[in-house]
């Protein structure tokens, strides 16, 4: 779906995952949301903060599972993906937090084996992802499943691209300051779930939008993955969708 521009798009993207929460709020069930970090979805989480403060949409039925995480890296830090959600969304709006979860970057090495099964576990008792936002890396990488990413990938460690660390460069003021290494929900993890919304706005992510809506399904390009997803749709502005 292609629109005008970001602020729209995210707009209709926030009252698709509005209208589902109600209804569940309706038959009192939960809703399970994968939530992704990046730059691409702020005006989505500014909006769902907004339909909370004017509408009344409550999250107290909500259960979010974030994509993934730098590791190591430390909650409080400013690059810090359990930062970024706390400023962008859940500070401000009444999510239990013990409903929230967010791949864990402060672990030993040698717990994040058993920490990633537990994650998987966690959204499998939910009864899995009712929607998964997802942004795209200038890899193609989704979550941080970078290129060379199995399909059948689970929550795991993962060593970032050199790509997505100069990408990242300004956030750490410097590249020599990124993370190397990051965990991640899986392509099979994202695969799971029943919808999959992917954005991308600008000029900026127009070649590898083209690459993952029209190229061939290939590991190198992880995002070509979702061809294959049975409810998946990507929502791009007029920039993004320039090269299709
Ligand atoms: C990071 C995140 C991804 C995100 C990507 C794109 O790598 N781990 O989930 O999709 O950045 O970032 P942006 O939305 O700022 O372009």
């Amino acid at each position: 779906h292609i629109y005008s521009d970001a602020s729209s798009a995210s707009k209709e993207v926030a009252a698709e995952i509005a209208s589902l929460i109600r209804k569940r709020n309706e038959e009192g069930q939960a809703t399970v949301l994968g939530l992704a970090t990046g730059s691409t979805p702020t005006q989505v989480y500014a909006e769902l903060v907004r339909l909370h403060k004017e509408e009344g949409l409550t999250f107290e039925n909500v259960i979010t599972f974030n994509l993934d995480e730098y590791f190591p890296i430390q909650p409080n830090s400013l690059q810090s993906y359990v930062r970024f959600m706390n400023e962008h969304l859940f500070n401000h709006i009444d999510i239990p937090e013990e409903q929230v979860h967010i791949p864990d970057g402060t672990l030993d090495q040698e717990e994040v084996p058993k920490y990633c099964r537990e994650y998987e576990q966690k959204i499998r008792e939910t009864g899995g992802i009712d929607i998964q936002l997802l942004g795209i890396g200038r890899t193609g990488h989704i979550g941080f499943n970078e290129p060379g990413s199995r399909p059948n990938s689970r929550t795991r460690m993962i060593t970032l691209d050199r790509i997505t660390r100069k990408d990242a460069a300004s956030d750490f003021f410097g590249e020599e300051y990124v993370p190397r290494r990051a965990i991640t929900m899986g392509v099979g993890t994202i695969m799971d779930a029943d919808r999959v919304i992917m954005m991308a706005w600008g000029e900026g992510k127009a070649p590898i939008i083209r690459e993952a809506v029209e190229g061939e399904i290939r590991e190198h390009v992880p995002a070509t993955y979702l061809q294959e997803h049975k409810n998946a749709t990507v929502i791009l502005d007029e920039a993004a969708a320039e090269k299709l």
